[in-house]
């Protein structure tokens, strides 16, 4: 059974380091990658404040991105590599985190309701494997602590599991 963290008046930093600790044991356990990026999609989904959108982007054929597991509402199935938000992310292989996506050229509107969004790479061994994007109605949600605590998330979760 996976605890779902409160998060009441916790810091960003001691919220995504009981995030950190709750992920790592589901991967410890579980190294199959549909089941682990299922997982972590919900874990974030129940467990962030004024998400409304929690999923994965898996590269397919170099140059298009695939909908993967997710939280959240239908999305758009297939991004091209540096199209919007998640397709940029992987062409400059880092994290972007974008305070109003109506201000982002090329936004891919999936929910209307999605005013900011934080996407971070997954690249294992220099390989693009795809993205974890996280959308928010709220303008401006994703700051440096949750780049650094989604980054280490996503780094755990690459090192446990077989891609
Ligand atoms: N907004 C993303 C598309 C995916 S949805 O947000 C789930 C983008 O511009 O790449």
């Amino acid at each position: 059974m996976i605890e779902v963290p409160d998060l009441a008046n916790l810091s960003k930093e001691v919220f995504y380091e009981l995030l950190y600790r709750q992920a790592r044991a589901m991967f410890e356990d579980e190294h199959d990658a549909i089941a682990n990026m299922a997982n972590l999609s919900a874990l974030l989904f129940y467990s962030m404040e004024n998400i409304n959108w929690a999923g994965f982007y898996l590269l397919k054929n170099e140059d298009e991105l695939v909908l993967g597991p997710f939280q959240g509402k239908p999305a758009c199935v297939r991004i091209k590599v540096g199209s919007g938000v998640c397709g940029t992310a992987v062409k400059k292989e880092k994290t972007l985190i974008v305070d109003d996506v109506h201000q982002f050229p090329g936004h891919i509107a999936c929910d209307s309701a999605s005013n900011s969004e934080i996407v971070v790479p997954m690249i294992k061994n220099k390989k693009m494997l795809g993205v974890l994007d996280i959308d928010s109605p709220m303008l401006k949600r994703f700051s440096e602590a949750d780049r650094i605590g989604l980054e280490r998330i996503v780094k755990v979760l690459i090192e446990y599991t077989d891609f």
